[in-house]
């Protein structure tokens, strides 16, 4: 086993890890782990963009009244304040580093000179974004910027096995984690002064996602593991719009597309959202989800249509170039026709329950972007808040870190990973089975729309298969999709748990039995110190 130091040991290479090891002064010497390539964090996938007040006729107000709307009333007003209030800078800070966002046309657009869009929920234009590829020009800058760091270490094809905690001064401390490198089969220690989860959220956990592949909830497993709360784990956010073909990975087709006037048809080419919501098309995600899940499952429709054909062909080619190439390779041109969609699981709005620094409930260790949950997305995110939030409380944690620094002593030692009880697996079909089980289980019976039979059902499936991994884990040795599947049943028990605990439907969570809003209400918080009923 090889030992590697460094200050700060930062866990995943989206937004918000990348950001905090750009923030973190030169001084400190920082590792990034990457769980396959730099570039294949879910922030490349971002089509839509970013929100920020922008424009001299929307306010800071505005975005705040938005954003608790969307959130159904569980918003935390720090959390939504410290965010919107600095969106401006953070916009600012990104074109300082290069990103290369749309510029201002047809007269659209705030003081900055930027195109801003709109997307459902923001009763203003505020979403700056590079046309609708926003991910990867992010992402590159990013990358480019980090790369020029001396003082950070980039580790790719590593996938964080477990946290280490110290508990030998009498508080709990995290001083590192046991990292699993897919190259090489051999597993690592990890020792820092501080560990920055910013793994990403766990769409995986369904069989239809917008999510690439890393998308297993890897931070949200192993802070549960460590002992620390999580929070809101019913809210699963399912993106409207993903492109159906029999023939493709499923694919977001962005929401900025309705935001410039992208009409949602029935298969017989009617539009139907006025029936669902006064807010038609721009009505915020969780609405939109359901009546097109309403509409399909009424009319037995493998899937619906968004047409976007009406505007002009270059307008469409030029602000939507990646979801015009992805249809055409499929056949389908959409300036010309509309395009076939479904729902699909998009954003994990629960997670590791931080304060505003970024920091849990564990000394030393943090959670940043859709690993956290910080009070800003409540019952549902609204679109294009969540790249915001990496930004800002990117720089808060790493702010709070640089400020102990000096204070705190670098671990020097730590339990050796031991591999010496287990063997080389017999069987790689259990794996593959119990994932496949696993994501069919979850999309349906805790899906869009829930009941209590159903959460049941997938609570007795967990449950076993949670035994079965176990015991697997235990046998024989690890590799990428083990630790992924073991990640992902720890999700689908807190996301199950969770849902049985509300007995309302808000925001994401709507479930038969519940139909109604409860006048008073609260976060879903479940903690490791007490043990999930055995049922
Ligand atoms: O529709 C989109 O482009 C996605 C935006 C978001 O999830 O924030």
């Amino acid at each position: 086993m090889a030992t590697f130091s460094h200050d700060v040991l930062i866990i995943g290479s989206g937004a918000a890890g990348l950001t905090v090891a750009l923030k973190l002064p030169d001084t400190s010497d920082v590792a990034v782990l990457s769980k396959g390539k730099l570039n294949n964090a879910s922030t490349w996938y971002a089509q839509g963009g970013v929100a920020a007040v922008l424009d001299k006729t929307d306010s800071l107000e505005s975005h705040v009244k938005d954003t608790h709307i969307a959130g159904a009333g569980l918003c935390h007003d720090d959390a939504v304040r410290k965010t919107v209030e600095n969106g401006p800078d953070a916009i600012r800070w990104l074109i300082d580093l290069g990103v290369d966002f749309t510029k201002l046309d047809e007269g659209d657009g705030g003081e900055f000179g930027y195109h801003l869009t709109r997307e459902g929920g923001h009763s203003h234009r505020r979403i700056i974004h590079a046309a609708d590829a926003t991910g990867i020009a992010i992402s590159r800058a990013l990358i480019e910027n980090i790369e020029h760091r001396k003082n950070v270490t980039l580790y790719e094809d590593r996938i964080a096995v477990d946290l280490i905690i110290d508990n030998s001064n009498g508080e709990s401390r995290c001083i590192g984690a046991y990292v699993y490198n897919s190259e090489t089969d051999t597993t690592d220690l990890f020792l820092a002064k501080f560990v920055v989860l910013a793994a990403g959220g766990a769409s995986k956990v369904y069989l239809y996602t917008t999510n690439p592949d890393i998308a297993t909830g890897d931070g949200i497993a192993m802070a549960w593991r460590a002992g620390c709360r999580v929070a809101n784990m019913e809210f699963m956010q399912f993106h409207p719009t993903c492109l159906y073909h029999p023939k493709a990975k499923a694919s977001l087709v962005t929401e900025a597309i309705r935001g410039e006037g992208g009409r949602l048809l029935l298969p017989d080419g009617q539009r139907f959202m006025h029936r669902f919501d006064e807010r038609a098309e721009l009505a915020p995600r969780d609405v939109v989800a359901r009546a097109i899940d309403y509409e399909m499952k009424r009319l037995g429709a493998d899937c619906l249509y968004l047409d976007i054909s009406h505007r002009p062909a270059d307008f469409i080619i030029n602000h939507f170039p990646t979801v015009y190439a992805k249809c055409l390779q499929l056949g389908i041109d959409i300036t010309k026709e509309p395009m076939p969609i479904v729902p699909a699981a998009h954003y994990t709005c629960g997670g590791v329950i931080t304060d505003l620094n970024g920091q849990t409930d564990i000394s030393g260790l943090y959670a940043i972007g859709e690993t956290a949950s910080t009070g800003l997305h409540g019952a549902n995110r609204m679109a294009s808040n969540s790249l915001l939030e990496c930004f800002v409380f990117g720089e808060a944690a790493s702010q709070h870190m640089a400020e102990q620094m000096s204070a705190i002593p670098m671990p020097t030692s730590a339990p050796e990973w031991d591999e010496s009880l287990v063997t080389e697996a017999e069987e790689d079909v259990v794996i593959a089975h119990n994932w496949d089980e696993l994501r069919r289980f979850m999309w349906d019976y805790v899906g869009i729309v829930r009941t209590t039979k159903r959460l049941e059902r997938a609570w007795h499936r967990a449950d076993m298969l949670k035994k079965e991994i176990a015991e697997y884990y235990s046998n024989y040795k690890i590799s990428k999709d083990l630790l992924e599947l073991r990640n992902l049943v720890v999700i689908a028990e807190l996301i199950i748990r969770s849902a049985q605990a509300r007995k309302e439907s808000r925001g994401l969570h709507h479930i038969l039995n519940f139909p109604d809003l409860l006048a008073e209400t609260h976060d879903t918080v479940l903690s490791p110190a007490d043990p999930l009923p055995e049922k």
